[in-house]
């Protein structure tokens, strides 16, 4: 058996991850288990990886149903899991996504792109006609923290370090691999994930618009799109649901 058949990883911490599988058994019992859903987008990470895994268990209808994935992370993890995966053509019919994220503000906004397929998920987000989100507890905060993934042409990294850093307010760091080399999306793109000073930023709608209309970003890892439903994970096991 060579690494890629091996069952894929989970990385969820262990005190959430009860709360991780209890919520993506709800998952797939309030919103794949339905007639009329037939095209699942997958969001990546472990969050989408563990609904994947409960939707091997408890689905009823994998014979008509379609996933579109945003990484090959998240293909094997459906693939693993007997799952149809089909291609990009059939992302205008998604009907739902699952996904997760790295930070959820007050106003459930969401920083995500910690595993660089912030591009692919934006795209699904627009199409789906729900997102469903699921969140460790610590990751819902009153005000971001995290680094912003920016995903860049790698033409454009020193131009866009630039502007970033005397336009934006920004401070970029390029995304390393422990071996040294930058760290390549599947896109071919650098990620520069840049700190801003979110207590002086009111707007991050404003803000997420304002990135990309710097040529040489790809696409911005700040989601306002707002999910329709959030699951918070807690550390008991327990889990809450949000919905917008
Ligand atoms: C992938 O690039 C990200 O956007 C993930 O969705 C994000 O990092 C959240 O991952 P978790 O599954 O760890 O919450």
């Amino acid at each position: 058996m060579n690494d890629i058949e091996k069952q894929p990883k989970n990385w969820i911490p262990s005190p959430f991850q009860n709360a991780a599988r209890n919520l993506a058994k709800d998952a797939v019992k309030q919103f794949v288990n339905q007639k009329d859903i037939k095209v699942i987008g997958l969001g990546s990470g472990p969050m989408a990886a563990e609904i994947v895994r409960q939707m091997k268990i408890g689905i009823k209808n994998e014979k008509t149903i379609e996933c579109v994935v945003t990484s090959f992370q998240i293909k094997l993890e459906a693939e693993y899991s007997g799952l149809k995966v089909v291609d990009e053509g059939r992302i205008p019919e998604i009907d739902v996504v699952f996904d997760g994220a790295d930070e959820i503000d007050s106003n459930y906004n969401m920083i995500k792109g910690g595993g660089g397929a912030l591009l692919k998920e934006k795209i699904v987000h627009l199409a789906a006609k729900k997102v469903v989100i699921a969140a460790e507890s610590k990751k819902f905060v009153n005000k971001f923290s995290w680094p912003v993934p920016i995903e860049v042409s790698p033409f454009a990294i020193s131009i866009v370090i630039k502007e970033l850093e005397q336009k934006a307010d920004g401070r970029p760091k390029l995304r390393m691999l422990n071996e040294g080399y930058p760290y390549v999306t599947e896109n071919g793109n650098f990620i520069l994930d840049t700190r801003f000073d979110f207590s002086t930023i009111s707007n991050i709608r404003k803000k997420e618009v304002e990135l990309k209309t710097i040529p040489g970003i790809v696409e911005v890892g700040l989601f306002t799109r707002y999910a329709d439903v959030y699951y918070k994970a807690n550390s008991d096991g327990t889990f809450e649901t949000i919905k917008l």
